[in-house]
């Protein structure tokens, strides 16, 4: 039988471009919630001994979570073979060591959870910094996309003399590539973060880059303060406002009125969460995966 995709959230676009592209079926599930705020769930099609694969994106993980876990153990309930986490943006990646005596490792955590209902977890550019590989941490098998080469993609047809920055060391594993696919510079600059919302940025001397467009480049925008530490310093030095590019569009509170306000030119990310500011459209990304190498 053809395997059969879920969107969980409003993913219906990920998931659309999976039954496309794979040629799936498109499953019906009802998620609510009982009045005292139990959830009820129900699959209302047939996955026995099908493959089954639920489109979450993780951001704001701790409201959809137990919904997320319902949905994986009725589909294996009602005889589902393998189930499969589409997870565009997967949460809980950032604290992956105990900073300070007494912390929990939450990304060790999770990724127990996950890995005890899914038998296997796709996703986009997961925040790995200390950790070089979801391997450590998701036992069950994985598979890692990247959106280099479609951010690439869209700074070669909008951005006219770009320079890449990277906000921090780590950011040097995707700047440094989308970079490379344009034939532009780019710079690291070094981050202190000293508080959830507190961050310090150091960035070099830049006359030689005035006449560039700077682009900064990071996997997440969560409270924007990095963006916006960057976007200060670049206006302190003369430089043109930046196009600030995110793969992933946290923006908690009122991170994107900050950052446009702070002088970005503009705001791009890509549509792992779906936000505004989305212009990167990365489903085909997925579904492409998928078709050539997941189903079975
Ligand atoms: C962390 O190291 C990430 O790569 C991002 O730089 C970080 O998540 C951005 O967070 P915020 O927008 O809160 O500064």
């Amino acid at each position: 039988m053809i395997p059969i995709v879920f969107s969980l959230f409003n993913n219906l676009n990920f998931a659309e471009a999976i039954k496309d592209t794979c040629n799936y079926e498109m499953g019906e599930i009802s998620i609510r919630f009982f009045p005292d705020e139990e959830i009820y769930i129900k699959i209302n099609s047939n996955v026995k001994n099908r493959e089954v694969l639920f489109v979450a994106s993780l951001d704001r993980p701790n409201s959809k979570f137990l919904s997320l876990i319902f949905a994986a153990e009725t589909a294996r309930d009602l005889g589902a073979k393998k189930i499969t986490l589409v997870a565009p943006y997967l949460a809980y990646m950032r604290q992956d060591k105990r900073f300070n005596p007494g912390e929990g490792i939450t990304s060790k955590y999770f990724a127990t959870l996950l890995s005890n209902h899914f038998d296997c977890l796709i996703t986009i550019d997961p925040h790995l910094h200390r950790r070089h590989s979801l391997t450590e941490i998701y036992k069950k098998s994985n598979l890692v996309l990247h959106a280099e080469e479609k951010i690439s993609a869209w700074i070669k047809q909008y951005v006219k003399q770009p320079i890449i920055i990277g906000p921090d060391k780590e950011s040097e594993q995707w700047v440094s590539k989308v970079a490379q696919n344009i034939q532009a510079p780019f710079l690291i600059l070094e981050k202190h973060r000293k508080g959830d919302s507190l961050v310090e940025v150091s960035v070099p001397k830049l006359e030689q880059h005035q006449g560039y467009t700077p682009v900064l480049l990071d996997d997440i925008i969560a409270t924007a303060k990095t963006m916006i530490e960057v976007v200060k310093h670049l206006k302190d030095k003369g430089m043109r406002k930046p196009i600030c590019i995110g793969i992933h569009a946290i923006f908690a509170g009122n991170a994107y009125t900050a950052l446009l306000e702070a002088g970005a030119d503009k705001i791009i990310t890509c549509n792992t969460v779906t936000h505004p500011s989305n212009a990167i459209d990365l489903s085909e990304l997925i579904a492409n995966a998928i078709k050539n190498g997941l189903s079975s």
